[in-house]
């Protein structure tokens, strides 16, 4: 059994970690989006994601984020991915746990598909919040993606803040059934931008394990719980298969 992935709350795991060990903690959380989230394909996942209010939402966030700073290291960062629903008051959330000065990003990853209301410009990104522990110490790399001028044909430049990878369609054969499952593409720039080298990168709430592939194929150690059976169960059987080379 893969003892990289384990079934827990995120709040009682983080605490069973050593001290400074971690050097990149990513969250894809629940967004608070009102509404069950349940697998396709046939996939017996399925979790909650609707709290009384947006307050306690973020006192739900704070309690856990607070357990897991200590299992940070000094030259850790911290990527939390939510939505429009809840950034601004995530952002004020990591600013009073951590300072404002710890602030180092807010990410858009733009994503395209999906459908879209005659009321509103379409929604078409999440925010990424990026956040260190020690703005002096934090590991960064900048990523470099295509570039899409004509004179640059060929070649790459520095990532922007805004990040334009497409969701996974049905087809994708990555997808697994998991619900909000996040492409594999996402988070290998991220690890790789915000993690060094063989270092560890701790995901709570890890559905479907996507970052902790993404982890084993840039070469970190992937740590992961989720309080779901069903998430935990995918999460290991697709490090396994990673793990057997298939
Ligand atoms: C947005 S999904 C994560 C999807 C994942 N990034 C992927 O690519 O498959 C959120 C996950 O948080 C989990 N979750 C919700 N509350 C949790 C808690 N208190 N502790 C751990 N996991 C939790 C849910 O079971 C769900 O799998």
């Amino acid at each position: 059994m893969n003892r990289n992935v384990e079934h827990s709350d995120w709040l009682s795991f983080t605490p069973t970690l050593s001290p400074r060990s971690i050097d990149l903690l990513y969250a894809d959380p629940p967004f608070n989006t009102g509404k069950a989230k349940t697998g396709t394909r046939g996939h017996a996942a399925k979790y909650q994601d609707s709290w009384p209010t947006t307050a306690s939402y973020i006192e739900w966030l704070r309690d856990r984020l607070a357990a897991t700073l200590p299992a940070l290291k000094p030259t850790a960062n911290i990527l939390l991915h939510v939505d429009y629903r809840t950034s601004h008051h995530v952002r004020l959330l990591l600013d009073d746990l951590l300072g404002p000065d710890r602030f180092v990003n807010h990410l858009i990853w733009t994503y395209g598909l999906g459908g879209s209301s005659p009321r509103s410009f379409a929604r078409k990104h999440d925010d990424i919040l990026f956040y260190c522990i020690d703005p002096k110490k934090y590991y960064f790399k900048p990523p470099r993606v295509p570039a899409t001028s004509r004179r640059m044909k060929g070649q790459t430049k520095k990532a922007t803040d805004v990040i334009d990878i497409p969701s996974l369609n049905n087809m994708a054969s990555e997808r697994t059934g998991y619900p909000t499952q996040k492409p594999l593409a996402l988070l290998e720039l991220l690890i790789g931008a915000c993690s060094p080298p063989g270092g560890t990168v701790l995901d709570p709430c890890c559905g479907s394990g996507t970052t902790l592939v993404a982890a084993a194929n840039l070469g970190r150690r992937p740590i992961g719980c989720d309080q779901s059976p069903a998430a935990v169960r995918t999460a290991r059987r697709r490090l396994a298969l990673k793990q057997s080379g298939k």
